[in-house]
């Protein structure tokens, strides 16, 4: 088990777009196993490579039985809306409600290279449309009006002030 620490904003990494998965190896499938021990270890749904300091396009999630790896992840349909509350390891987990689709279909890649298409809905459509995001350099934040933005970054600097 291997617990890495979780980049929090405004490191750079977490704003930049991330590189493409190009090698579908063991040191992949390691890196996979520790993605899953950080999140499960900082009670999240999903992780992003950028949130623990690499810049690739890779994600790791378990959210309401749905669990997976998405490798070159992209959300290629969206239907319908949902509002609800989200937040983001990487932002001390700062509650926001955030408008997105209901419904996405995320196509990525598996830790062997192998494509496959998921449709999910609600909670899980959010988690794939948040960590997709991550790989992109967007965080859930940058969705949010310019208001309610500066209210979650003051909240989690001032949360982060405490410890
Ligand atoms: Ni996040």
């Amino acid at each position: 088990m291997a617990v890495k620490k979780i980049t929090e904003y405004p490191q750079k990494v977490l704003a930049e777009v991330g590189k493409p998965v190009t090698e579908f190896n063991d040191e992949l499938a390691a890196l996979c196993a520790d993605m899953f021990d950080t999140m499960y270890d900082a009670e999240g749904v999903g992780l992003a490579a950028p949130q623990i300091g690499l810049n690739l396009r890779l994600f790791v999630m378990d959210c309401e039985g749905v669990k997976l790896i998405a490798a070159n992840p992209e959300i290629v349909h969206t239907e319908g809306e949902q509002s609800g509350t989200e937040g983001c390891l990487s932002v001390g987990k700062v509650p926001a409600v955030v408008v997105r689709p209901m419904k996405a279909m995320l196509k990525a890649q598996d830790e062997n290279g192998e494509w496959f298409e998921r449709e999910a809905e609600g909670y899980a459509a959010r988690a794939f449309m948040h960590e997709t995001d991550h790989c992109d350099g967007t965080l859930f934040i940058d969705r949010l009006p310019k208001m309610r933005r500066d209210m979650v970054i003051k909240r989690f600097k001032k949360e982060k002030s405490w410890k």
